[in-house]
């Protein structure tokens, strides 16, 4: 019999996909180690994120060490949980947020409050003989549509694409094993084309996952999707095999004192950019876009919402899953879907909260990777659990990509004739 208690936390520094260094957390009940989970890092960061804690010590890692959030982990976050029943995931992080006392997680780290947070949900999980996702939601039965991001830009790659991602949905896929076989088929005849044009050493891929090219702009990679998809057998259309979408994270390529975005050489201000996607819609479908203006440009992202009727309008950098900046978007018409990071607020209660407020605004929820991430697969037991119907987590050609991919199946499996692919439906499975 296990009484539920959590005995000790303990942590250490791992690396991910960088080779950057990141926190793995341990919870252990009961004398027994039940619950572990790696904490994600991103590099396409918005500025309204969760502080990461990292050493700042020059001579090692060059600065990026996180032993020092490790030590926190190990001292007082330890110090606190001793004791702390494992299944009470709300005041277990409501208790770590107080203890860290600051708005942006500064004083303890995101980075380890986060680690132990998901550590202590697998644990949960755990001790109640469930899979994660069941845990979290009795209800999980939605397998999401894969945001694939086969062509990489922006601060992901070392190529002049400003535009970070372009993605294909497989929304007419059966289920999620033949969204990744026709992701994989789609895939191959890219390749072909990119080879057949820009030579072999563009088939090099972006920390996603994604060819890294020299394409510029925003009409040629669109053409090129098109392209792939059409050699594949497929067609893309709203009703059809496949859809398109955008990551523009467009703050990235906008300069503020300027007020001025710049794409393949030529500058365009915020309406001249809102013609432009009204442009790209009106030849492709474009079914999703997220960050398609500056993080800070609530009214913008209002008018391109309002422009784009047929498109989900996705909030990353505007949001950073946090329900403060949630609630201004919300108040302001800005968007129509959130994007779900875990780190980006930095407690599974707080981002599984900013969900549930998204969803009562009617706002999609589309659960996302980090560039950096590890081989830890929690986020694809968050999707299903929040039966959210979407998510992104790369190409699956890497193995911290495909161990998500590759745990979506399982779940599918497992779920067995209650599983519903989102398909069509991705904005409201539910
Ligand atoms: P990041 O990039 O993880 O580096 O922030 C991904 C994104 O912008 O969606
Ligand atoms: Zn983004």
């Amino acid at each position: 019999m296990t009484t539920g208690k959590i005995t000790d936390v303990r942590a250490r520094e791992i690396v991910d996909c960088r080779g950057w260094p990141t926190v793995q957390a341990d919870v252990y009940v009961d004398g027994r180690l039940q619950g572990r989970a790696d904490v994600p890092a991103g590099r396409s960061t918005g500025a309204h994120e969760a502080h990461v804690l990292h050493d700042g010590d020059p001579k090692r890692y060059r600065g990026l060490g996180v032993r020092r959030a490790v030590a926190n982990v190990e001292g007082p976050i330890r110090d606190a949980l001793t004791g702390f029943d494992v299944t009470q995931q709300r005041q277990l992080d409501a208790t770590l947020v107080q203890l860290d006392g600051t708005p942006d997680k500064q004083r303890l780290g995101a980075n380890a409050i986060l680690g132990v947070s998901l550590a202590a949900a697998r644990a949960g999980a755990a001790v109640s003989g469930i899979p994660l996702y069941r845990y979290l939601n009795p209800f999980a039965r939605v397998l999401p549509v894969p945001l694939m991001n086969f062509l990489n830009g922006g601060k992901l790659t070392a190529n002049e694409l400003e535009i970070q991602e372009f993605i294909i949905m497989p929304v007419g896929a059966d289920d999620y094993a033949h969204a990744l076989a026709m992701t994989t088929e789609i895939n191959e005849h890219l390749r072909e084309l990119v080879v057949a044009k820009y030579g072999i050493l563009a088939t090099n891929t972006g920390d996603e996952g994604g060819f890294a090219t020299p394409m510029k702009g925003i009409w040629e990679p669109l053409e090129f999707l098109q392209k792939a998809v059409e050699s594949a057998g497929y067609a893309a259309g709203f009703g059809e095999d496949v859809v398109f979408a955008l990551d523009c994270a467009a703050s990235h390529f906008y300069d503020p004192q300027a007020k001025r975005y710049t794409l393949d050489g030529k500058a365009y201000d915020r309406n001249e950019l809102i013609d432009l996607y009204r442009r790209v819609a009106v030849k492709y479908p474009l079914a999703s876009i997220e960050d398609p203006l500056d993080q800070e440009d609530f009214e913008g992202f209002a008018a391109v919402t309002k422009a784009l009727p047929q498109a989900q309008i996705v909030g990353d950098d505007l949001f950073v899953t946090n329900v403060a900046r949630l609630r201004m978007g919300i108040e302001a018409g800005a968007a129509n879907a959130m994007l779900f990071k875990v780190n980006q607020i930095g407690s599974l209660t707080e981002a599984f909260d900013a969900a549930e407020y998204a969803y009562r605004y009617g706002y999609g929820v589309q659960v996302s990777e980090r560039s950096g991430e590890t081989e830890d697969a929690l986020i694809s037991d968050l999707v299903v659990a929040l039966n959210s119907g979407q998510i992104k987590t790369g190409m699956p050609v890497r193995g911290e990509r495909t161990s998500k991919h590759n745990r979506l199946l399982q779940i599918e499996e497992e779920l067995g004739g209650v599983a519903r692919y989102a398909g069509h439906a991705f904005r409201r499975p539910r």
